[in-house]
């Protein structure tokens, strides 16, 4: 945000080409928190009627407003990205006392059930109050990540959360997950679109995994899960778009268990081959025809957005991967100087043969 998009031209590029924008940071815990250390403390009533602690005056929501508003000039809504997490996300929030020190014990699971909902009322009642003020009460945040990555690479049969996590260290289940689905579905407006979003969906053990979380959100009375968000970091030749155990494959699983998918951070990786420029338009087009082909219809679930994760190549996170270390990445849509490659024209072709062949 506080590099290409403070520019004018880019902001008015991107509401030529997009309804919507996600932020690559700035809606994340560490950067909602303003990387401030809790002080002095305050009190909060959880849904379970107790009293807990909470820091004072926290979190200050750093420049949200700044961007609240430049969403709301340029006419574009923003995806929410993300309340629960297990990175960009302060220690201190899932340690007793709020504890700086590395090796200060975990709270319980009541206390950290407390401060979850502290935080994700926090948000959305933040959001609310500007889109009040400022907006008519008309919504800019049309939708929430509420939990990102908290399925195991490794998922398996037995065991398929993620527990690098201090979410997990401290419930040790998927218990946490479902809680941020009901604290969402309870402090978020009802329109808003609540989203699980994971990498890497299309991996058939992973898949597994995430449909066992989906099933565990829908067991509960209170929670409410709308979409799937897939990440969409995906390689030139990994995975087949169309076809058995294919990217295609697992939308249609998650569209077979009621659920609408959105495309939320997608980038394609030349990865160790040579870029080129005319491959990478004819992947574009593929995904395209595909999300097109499997996008939302009355009355139908469907893919219901496409995020690609970022504007120009010179910005791309990839090229500070290790993995791909001495091999330049290419992934998006523009030049660096903002102009349009091949693959732009790639979307576009899928876009105009869905529409003659309707
Ligand atoms: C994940 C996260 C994103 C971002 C990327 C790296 O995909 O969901 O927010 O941090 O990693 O840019």
């Amino acid at each position: 945000y506080k590099g290409e998009f403070q520019q004018p031209a880019i902001q008015d590029g991107v509401s030529r080409h997009a309804d919507s924008i996600t932020l690559g940071n700035e809606l994340k815990p560490d950067f909602v928190f303003n990387w401030a250390k809790p002080s002095n403390m305050e009190d909060f009533v959880a849904e379970d009627g107790k009293t807990y602690k909470v820091p004072m005056g926290m979190p200050n929501f750093g420049s949200l407003k700044e961007i609240l508003m430049t969403a709301m000039v340029s006419n574009l809504k923003i995806r929410g990205h993300v309340l629960v997490w297990h990175s960009q996300t302060p220690a201190w929030f899932f340690k007793e006392n709020y504890s700086l020190k590395q090796d200060a014990a975990f709270v319980d699971k009541d206390t950290m059930n407390a401060r979850m909902e502290w935080y994700i009322k926090s948000v959305m009642d933040y959001v609310a109050e500007f889109e009040n003020r400022y907006n008519k009460g008309n919504r800019i945040i049309t939708m929430w990540d509420v939990v990102n990555e908290a399925v195991s690479d490794n998922a398996s049969s037995s065991k398929w959360l993620r527990e690098d996590s201090n979410w997990y260290r401290v419930y040790k289940s998927d218990e946490f997950i479902v809680n941020a689905f009901r604290y969402a579905n309870k402090y978020a407006p009802k329109e808003c679109i609540l989203v699980y979003n994971d990498y890497n969906c299309y991996s058939p053990a992973k898949l597994k995994g995430i449909c066992k979380v989906i099933d565990s959100i829908k067991a509960a009375p209170d929670a409410r899960i709308d979409a799937i968000g897939m990440q969409s970091h995906v390689k030139i030749d990994y995975p087949n778009v169309t076809g058995h155990n294919s990217y295609e494959d697992a939308v249609q699983t998650f569209i077979n268990k009621g659920l609408d998918v959105q495309v939320t951070e997608l980038d394609i990786a030349n990865g160790k081959k040579a870029y080129s420029s005319i491959l990478l338009k004819a992947k574009y087009k593929e995904y395209f025809k595909m999300f097109l082909n499997n996008r939302k219809t009355e009355g139908k679930n469907g893919i219901t957005g496409v995020t690609v994760w970022g504007l120009i190549d010179k910005s791309t996170w990839l090229n500070n991967q290790a993995e791909y270390k001495g091999h330049k990445q290419f992934p998006l849509l523009f030049k660096d100087d903002f102009t349009v490659k091949p693959a732009f024209w790639g979307v576009y072709e899928a876009a105009k043969d869905f529409k003659e062949n309707q």
